[in-house]
């Protein structure tokens, strides 16, 4: 197996714990709501519209966010939507919220079925683009907090604010 391989496989390994956590904490509350910031996100923008993102289209998705097999769109709220759907240079406001909305397969997909959030919030704009500035939610009634896990990996993606799913990127798509 090679390092690449073996890395991903790790990541996975991280992810199936951290999925096992979320899970747990969601038992002792059962009727806990989703946070309010982005309990609707349905009825955000959805940025992948024209394409759902599948397969590995970044580059970087490693074994997360439902790996290759999975279909995953992404929703923006209005207060980071214009910067989002814009041009570069990204630096988007506080109060953004973005939701990944991910699938096991294609079917799941198109039934709606079993969906699974990742949400990143960004909690203070400065001119510096940091890690510092966002918070991480690994489910739809998950904690948002700080997150080496999410914020390394996405550390990819800093020169967009942390952001991969930006508006040049899914016009690169066209
Ligand atoms: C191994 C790298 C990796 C890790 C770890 C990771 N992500 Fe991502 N994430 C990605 C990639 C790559 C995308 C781009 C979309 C795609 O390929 O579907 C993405 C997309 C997203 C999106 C949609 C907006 C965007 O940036 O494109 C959100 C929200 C998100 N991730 C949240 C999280 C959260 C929360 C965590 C931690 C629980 C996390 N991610 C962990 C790689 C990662």
């Amino acid at each position: 197996m090679n390092v690449k391989k073996a890395t991903f496989k790790q990541i996975g390994t991280m992810v199936a714990t951290s999925t096992l956590l979320a899970s747990c904490s969601t038992l002792t509350a059962p009727f806990k709501d989703a946070d309010p910031r982005w309990a609707d996100f349905k009825s955000w923008t959805r940025l992948t519209d024209t394409h759902v993102s599948t397969g590995n289209p970044t580059g970087f998705l490693g074994g997360v966010h439902m790996g290759l097999e999975g279909y995953r769109e992404v929703y923006v709220n209005d207060i980071g939507r214009d910067a989002l759907l814009g041009n570069a240079p990204y630096n988007l406001p506080a109060g953004t919220v973005v939701v990944k909305e991910q699938f096991a397969s294609k079917e799941d997909w198109e039934a709606g079925r079993k969906p699974a959030h990742t949400i990143s919030v960004k909690v203070a704009a400065s001119d510096e683009l940091s890690k510092d500035n966002w918070i991480w939610a690994d489910s739809y009634k998950g904690t948002a907090g700080e997150s080496a896990f999410c914020a390394g990996c996405h550390s990819i993606a800093a020169k967009s604010d942390f952001v991969f799913t930006t508006g040049d990127f899914q016009r690169s798509l066209d």
